[in-house]
């Protein structure tokens, strides 16, 4: 590789992961994903994990979430702040980068606001095949915002779901949500509370945003048989379920020293047991074991593995020059120790032009 080839790194921007989207599908897009975070799932024990470094604030909070399998790298930048939808911004926005461990250049530069969506779409999928009862058909989509379309399109190409039923405190996002859906080949149904829409439903999915312990769903209202996958509480102090539901629940985590931080499982002791999805995949532990009886709960939080995984998808869809341009990221001196010289000799060059 030559050195000016060192230099450029791949950039997918906004609007070339829309373009990116467009031309694949989102469904298949998440289809996608899905398989790459099982790859990823199933080689957990080799990856670099540490629960994400977060900066919290009165407003919300920035988060950087490293890994690496040892070959690769990756991190994403993200933040999380609920107050911003009255302002007429976006709750959750990020980036990311992968590198190569060999030789700590970047490889891949990307929006991943959009890419978070998708991976956090593909995650509850990849938990929902696990854990669903069988034969589930129907969901309750809880907070129809940024996260929805993409959560309920998830359920739909990876477990068959066909029926949504939305609700949100807003119903505005709620029609929001049931126009975006619509065409989706779902059936959406559209409700006035929390309890109509998880009337009939065998998945659950929360993915509020609200900077407190919120009772999204209370203990009567979820019945035995169901799986829940609670995606909004990923923060200190930010909860979706009430605990008793928690309690009544098989629950499933990534990695257990984060979600014991962020997740549903903050409001219990130290010691509650959880198991790691990546074992229930692996067939090292035991996932659902009883369709009727057992409520089985995805404490989702986001984890670096999955933005990994993302990021390794997105770097092979990007691998033949398409929906990405070159940035030139790197200073790649033709000398490697003469980076002061490349500097002086770029003035020569401005001069002379
Ligand atoms: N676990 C993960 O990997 C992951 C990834 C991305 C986002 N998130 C979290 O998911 C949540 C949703 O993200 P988003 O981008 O869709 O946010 P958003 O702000 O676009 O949408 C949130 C929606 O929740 C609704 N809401 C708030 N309280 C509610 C309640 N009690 N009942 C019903 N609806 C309620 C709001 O009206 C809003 O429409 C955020 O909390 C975010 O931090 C988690």
């Amino acid at each position: 590789m030559s050195a000016s080839d060192l230099a450029l790194i791949p950039f997918v921007s906004v609007q070339n992961m829309m373009r990116l989207i467009l031309e694949i599908g989102t469904e298949t897009c998440i289809a996608e994903i899905e398989t790459y975070l099982e790859e990823d799932f199933r080689r957990w024990p080799l990856f670099d994990k540490t629960p994400r470094v977060a900066s919290h604030s009165h407003e919300g909070v920035i988060e950087l979430m490293p890994t690496s399998d040892g070959i690769e790298y990756g991190f994403k930048y993200v933040n999380g702040h609920p107050k911003n939808m009255k302002d007429g911004l976006q709750t959750v926005t990020a980036f990311g980068v992968l590198a190569s461990v060999d030789t700590g250049y970047p490889l891949l530069f990307a929006e991943m606001t959009i890419l978070t969506a998708l991976r956090t779409a593909a995650t509850s999928a990849l938990a929902t095949k696990y854990l669903a009862p069988k034969g589930a058909t129907t969901m309750a989509m809880i907070g129809n915002g940024a996260q929805a379309e993409f959560q309920a399109l998830a359920l739909k190409t990876v477990c068959g779901i066909s029926k949504v039923r939305l609700f949100d405190v807003d119903p505005k996002a709620t029609e929001k949500c049931a126009r975006n859906l619509a065409g989706s080949g779902m059936t959406v149904i559209k409700c006035a509370t929390p309890e109509e829409a998880i009337l009939g439903a065998q998945i659950i999915t929360t993915c509020t945003a609200d900077k407190k312990n919120a009772t999204v769903l209370s203990d009567n209202m979820v019945g035995a048989g169901v799986h829940i996958n609670g995606i909004g509480g990923d923060c200190p102090g930010k909860t979706e379920l009430h605990r008793d539901i928690v309690m009544r629940s098989d629950v499933f985590v990534e990695y257990p020293e984060q979600t014991r931080i962020e997740g549903e499982i903050q409001q219990m002791p130290e010691d509650f047991p959880i198991t790691e999805l990546w074992q229930v995949m692996t067939g090292e532990k035991p996932g659902r074991t009883d369709d009727a009886q057992q409520i089985t709960l995805f404490d989702g939080v986001g984890f670096a593995i999955e933005d990994f995984s993302a990021l390794r998808w997105l770097r092979d869809k990007v691998s033949n020059g398409r929906f990405c341009h070159m940035l030139d990221m790197v200073a790649d001196p033709d000398d490697p120790r003469d980076l002061f010289g490349m500097v002086q000799r770029e003035r020569e060059r401005m001069s002379a032009a």
